[in-house]
C-alpha cells in the first residue's frame, strides 16, 4: 500500500516527482472519453521508467497465442486492446539540451487529475544539467464533448535565460504493445503527410485491419500573442511530425496548443478518414482550446449532475469515490453499442480484450442507477449479438444442440482466454449474462426484453448447463466437476457451490422466461422455437429434474455452505496469521502453495450469498461470512466490494466502512502492488455498488425500490442519486442514520424506507 497522493474532494494530486510511483501514476492519472483514451504520461522526453499508453475503444489485434503446452479447445489468438498511435508528445530541446525531467534536476513538480473537469494539469520547475531553468505548466484533456478530440495547453517559461528552443511535435504510430506475445508490432502504415502546422498518419492493424487516422495541428503564441515560428516537417515510417523552432526568452512565456483528431475506420469510411481528420482538426484549431474545453466541462457538469456521490467529513472516502466514478464515466459512456468495459480501460494493458464477466456482474448495477435504461440495454444486447459465437464456443469443446458458453474474455464473442483452468473451467462466467438479464428487468421492469432477445440467449445457456451436469450415482445428485469458482485460487475442484447454484438458478430463470415468453408473447415464442428448434416440455422437464436433485456441499457441523467438495481437507488459516511478506500471495508464493492453500482470491461462496441473498436468512449470512472472510486475500479488486454489501447487512459497520476504502481507494493507495498496470475499471463499479447497496442498503424488490440505510462513523452524511423508472431519486443519510429521501423527477413513488413505505412526491 502507497500514500503517496494527497486527499482532496475532487482533485487527485501528486507533489514532488515519484520517479518510482511513475508508472501508477501514469494509470491513476489516465484521461479518457469513451472512444479514446491515454495513460498519463509527459508530453517531453521522460528517460525514467515510463510506459507510454494510448488506445482507442474497439481497435483490436487477435495476437496469436501463445503457451507452454497447447490444449485442444484453446483459442487461436487472444484479442488485444492495441497501443495505438500516440499524440500527445511535445519534444522540447533547450539550445542542446533535451527537457527530460529524469536528467534535471526537479525543484517542484505537480501532477492534477482534476475530476470535476476531466483535466490533466501538471507544473514544474526544473534545471538542466546546464543550468538552465524552465517552468512548465502544461494540461490536457480528451474531449467528453467530441469523441474525436484531444488538447494541450502546454506552457514553458525560461527562468534564468534567453536561448533557442526547438519543439518536435509528433504523430508516432511506431507503438508497440508491452504484451505482445511474439514481439511483433501490430500497426502498419497506409498513409502519411506533413506540412508546417500539421502532421498525419494512418496506420492499420495488420489482421482485424482497423484503420486509424491521427491528426495534429499546433498553434503557438507568445506573450498572449499568436506567433507564426520557423517549422520544418519529417516523415519517417509511421511517423509524422513538426519541428518548430524560436526564441525562448527569459520571463517570457511560450504556450504550444496541440490539438489531435483520432478517428477510426469503425466510424468513418476508410477512403474518407483523413479529409474527415482534416475537418475536425480544422474545427478544433477554430474553436480553441478554452472552447473546447468549455464544450468539455460541459458534459463532465452533467455527467456529476448524473451520478456523482457525496461523503462528508471523510475527505479519503469522498475522493475514492469520485475517482471510481470518475474513471468508469470516462472509459464507458454508453453512446456506442458495440463497446464494453474492459477491465482496465484507456489505463493499461493487462488484460487484453474487452469484455469480461465484470461487465454483467459488477457493472451493470452502476448503468442501471446512473444512465438511461438504454445504456444497460445495450449492454445486454451486446451479449445477445454474440450468442452466435457462445454455441460456438461450446461447440468448439464438445457441447451441442445450442449450448451457449459465453467467453471469459473476448472482444467479438469468440473466446480468447487461453488457461485451461479458466477458459474450460471457470464455467460460471456464461450465466453471468443470465443473471443480468434478472438484474435488468427487477430494476427497469422491461419484461419483454426477455422476448426481444433474453430468452434465446437463456435457452442456449440453459442447455450448456443441461449439459455440463453429470448424475453422480454415488451420491443421487446431480454434480459439476472439474471447474473453477470465481476464486481462482483453487482449480479443477468438484462442485463449487457458487457454480452449482448459479447453474440451477440459471436452468429456473430460464424455464420461468420461458413461460412468460410463451403466455405473454405467443407469436415471438413460436419464432424463438422455430429458430433455436427449441422442445420445450422434454427441454424443461429436464431442467426442472436437475434442479430438483442438484448436489450443493454443506458443512453441517458449522453449518457453512461448502466452497466445494474438498475445502474442509485444507488447512485452515487466517490471512491474519500470515506473514506480512507473504503479501500479496500472487506475487510472493508458488502457485502450487496457492492452489493447496486455503486463501481465497475472491468472493465466491459470498459472491453467490451476494447474487441471492433473498435465499438466505441473515444469521446464515452471518456465519459464511464469519467463516469465509478470515480466509479471503482480496487479490482480485472485484471482492472487497461483495464484502461490504454483505458486512453491512449483518451489521459488520466498521467492516464494511474498512472495505470500503479498500474498494474505493484500490488504485489511488496501490493495495494490491498492481495498478502500474493500469487501474481496476470495472471494479471501480463495485465502489459504487458498496456504497448505495452496501452502506444505503438500496435493492429492488418486487418492483419497488426498498432502503435500509445506515452511515459510517467516520463520516457526517452522505448522498446518492438513482435514476429508476423515469424518476429520479436522492437519497441523503446524515448523522444518526437520518435519511432524506427526495424525488427530483417524475411521478410520485412508493418506496421502502427501513421495511416502512414511505410516499415520494
Ligand atoms: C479476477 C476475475 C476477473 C478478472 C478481470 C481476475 O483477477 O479473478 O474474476 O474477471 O480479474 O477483472
Amino acid at each position: 500500500m502507497k500514500q503517496y497522493l494527497k486527499h482532496h474532494e475532487w482533485q487527485i494530486i501528486e507533489e514532488g516527482l515519484n520517479p518510482h510511483y511513475n508508472k501508477i501514476s501514469e494509470s491513476v492519472f489516465s484521461l479518457g472519453n469513451g472512444r479514446m483514451g491515454q495513460r498519463a504520461t509527459f508530453e517531453e522526453d521522460y528517460s525514467g521508467e515510463t510506459h507510454q499508453g494510448s488506445y482507442v475503444a474497439g481497435v483490436y489485434y487477435p495476437d496469436k497465442t501463445r503457451v507452454g503446452w497447447w490444449k485442444n479447445g484453446y483459442p487461436e489468438y487472444f484479442a488485444k486492446v492495441l497501443n495505438a498511435p500516440s499524440w500527445i508528445e511535445i519534444r522540447i530541446k533547450i539550445g542542446d539540451q533535451v527537457l527530460d525531467l529524469a536528467k534535471c534536476n526537479v525543484e517542484s513538480f505537480t501532477r492534477v487529475l482534476d475530476m470535476k473537469q476531466g483535466l490533466l494539469h501538471r507544473v514544474f520547475t526544473a534545471t538542466l544539467p546546464d543550468g538552465k531553468k524552465v517552468r512548465v505548466d502544461s494540461k490536457r484533456f480528451c474531449s467528453m464533448a467530441d469523441g474525436e478530440i484531444g488538447a494541450i495547453r502546454y506552457e514553458i517559461t525560461a527562468q534564468n535565460f534567453d536561448a533557442p528552443i526547438s519543439i518536435t511535435l509528433p504523430v508516432d504510430a511506431d507503438v508497440v504493445n508491452k504484451d505482445s506475445n511474439y514481439d511483433e508490432k501490430f500497426w502498419e502504415e497506409v498513409h502519411k503527410e506533413a506540412e508546417v502546422g500539421q502532421a498525419l498518419v494512418t496506420a492499420q492493424t495488420k489482421k482485424t485491419l482497423f484503420h486509424v487516422c491521427t491528426g495534429i495541428q499546433y498553434v503557438l503564441e507568445q506573450n498572449g500573442k499568436r506567433i507564426e515560428a520557423k517549422a520544418t516537417v519529417n516523415l519517417r515510417e509511421k511517423y509524422a511530425d513538426n519541428v518548430v523552432t524560436t526564441e525562448l526568452k527569459q520571463g517570457s512565456p511560450l504556450v504550444i496548443y496541440k490539438y489531435a483528431a483520432i478517428l477510426s475506420s469503425e466510424n468513418h469510411p476508410k477512403d474518407k478518414l483523413v479529409a474527415h481528420a482534416k475537418a475536425k482538426l480544422k474545427e478544433a484549431v477554430a474553436a480553441g482550446f478554452d472552447q473546447l474545453f468549455a464544450n468539455h466541462t460541459r458534459v463532465w457538469a452533467h455527467k456529476w449532475e448524473e451520478c456523482d456521490i457525496t461523503i462528508e467529513g471523510d475527505v479519503a472516502a469522498q475522493q475514492g469515490i469520485r475517482f471510481n466514478i470518475f474513471q468508469l464515466t470516462q472509459t464507458y459512456t454508453g453512446e456506442d453499442e458495440r463497446l464494453n468495459i474492459g477491465p482496465k480501460g484507456f489505463t493499461g494493458e493487462k488484460y487484453g480484450g474487452s469484455t469480461y464477466w465484470d461487465t454483467e456482474a459488477y457493472c451493470l448495477p452502476f448503468f442501471l442507477s446512473t444512465a438511461e435504461p438504454k445504456v444497460a440495454r445495450n449492454l445486454l444486447v451486446y451479449r445477445y449479438k454474440h450468442l452466435g459465437k457462445a454455441i460456438e464456443n461450446a461447440k468448439k469443446l464438445g457441447f451441442k444442440d445450442g449450448a451457449a458458453f459465453y467467453p471469459f474474455v473476448t472482444m467479438n464473442g469468440e473466446e480468447c482466454h487461453n488457461e485451461w483452468e479458466i477458459t474450460f473451467e471457470e464455467i460460471h462466467r456464461t450465466s453471468a449474462m443470465a443473471y443480468a438479464m434478472r438484474d435488468y428487468i427487477d430494476y427497469t421492469g422491461d419484461k419483454d426484453y426477455l422476448a426481444e432477445y433474453g430468452l434465446e440467449v437463456l435457452i442456449g445457456i440453459a442447455r450448456f448447463w443441461n449439459q455440463r451436469v453429470n448424475w453422480s450415482d454415488e451420491k443421487s445428485k446431480f454434480v459439476i466437476l472439474g471447474v473453477t469458482g470465481p476464486n481462482e485460487y483453487e482449480n479443477n475442484v468438484n462442485n463449487n457451490w457458487y457454480t452449482n447454484y448459479l447453474g440451477a438458478w440459471t436452468l429456473r430463470f430460464a424455464t420461468q422466461a420461458v413461460e412468460f415468453v410463451k403466455t405473454a408473447h405467443p407469436k415471438r415464442y413460436a419464432e424463438i422455437v422455430a429458430k433455436t428448434n427449441f422442445n420445450d416440455k422434454p427441454e424443461m422437464d429436464r431442467w426442472k429434474h436437475i434442479v430438483e436433485n442438484m448436489y450443493y456441499p454443506y458443512d453441517p457441523k458449522r453449518k457453512v455452505i461448502l466452497q466445494q467438495d474438498g475445502f474442509l481437507d485444507k488447512e485452515i488459516i487466517r490471512v491474519k496469521d500470515l506473514k506480512a511478506e507473504d503479501r500479496p500471495l500472487n506475487q510472493k508464493w508458488s502457485w502450487d502453495r496457492i492452489l493447496r492453500s486455503c486463501f481465497i482470491k475472491q468472493a465466491d461462496v459470498l459472491q453467490g450469498i451476494y447474487l441471492f441473498e433473498d435465499d438466505f436468512d441473515t444469521e446464515t449470512i452471518r456465519r459464511n461470512f464469519d467463516f469465509y472472510e478470515p480466509m479471503t486475500v482480496h487479490e482480485s479488486s472485484l471482492s472487497p466490494c461483495v464484502h461490504v454489501i454483505l458486512a453491512s447487512k449483518i451489521g459488520y459497520k466498521e467492516q464494511a466502512y474498512e472495505f470500503y476504502l479498500r474498494t474505493a481507494r484500490l488504485d489511488l493507495d496501490d493495495y494490491n502492488n498492481d495498478t502500474e498496470e493500469g487501474c481496476h475499471i470495472t471494479s471501480m463499479a463495485g465502489t459504487w455498488m458498496s456504497l448505495v447497496k452496501g452502506f444505503g442498503g438500496m435493492r429492488v424488490r418486487n418492483g419497488q425500490l426498498h432502503f435500509n440505510p445506515f452511515i459510517p462513523d467516520q463520516w457526517k452524511s452522505y448522498s446518492f442519486r438513482l435514476e429508476f423508472r423515469d424518476r429520479v431519486i436522492k437519497v441523503k443519510v446524515g448523522s444518526g442514520g437520518k435519511v432524506e429521501t427526495k424525488l427530483e423527477h417524475g411521478d410520485p413513488l412508493e418506496v421502502i424506507m427501513n421495511g416502512s413505505p414511505i410516499q415520494l412526491s
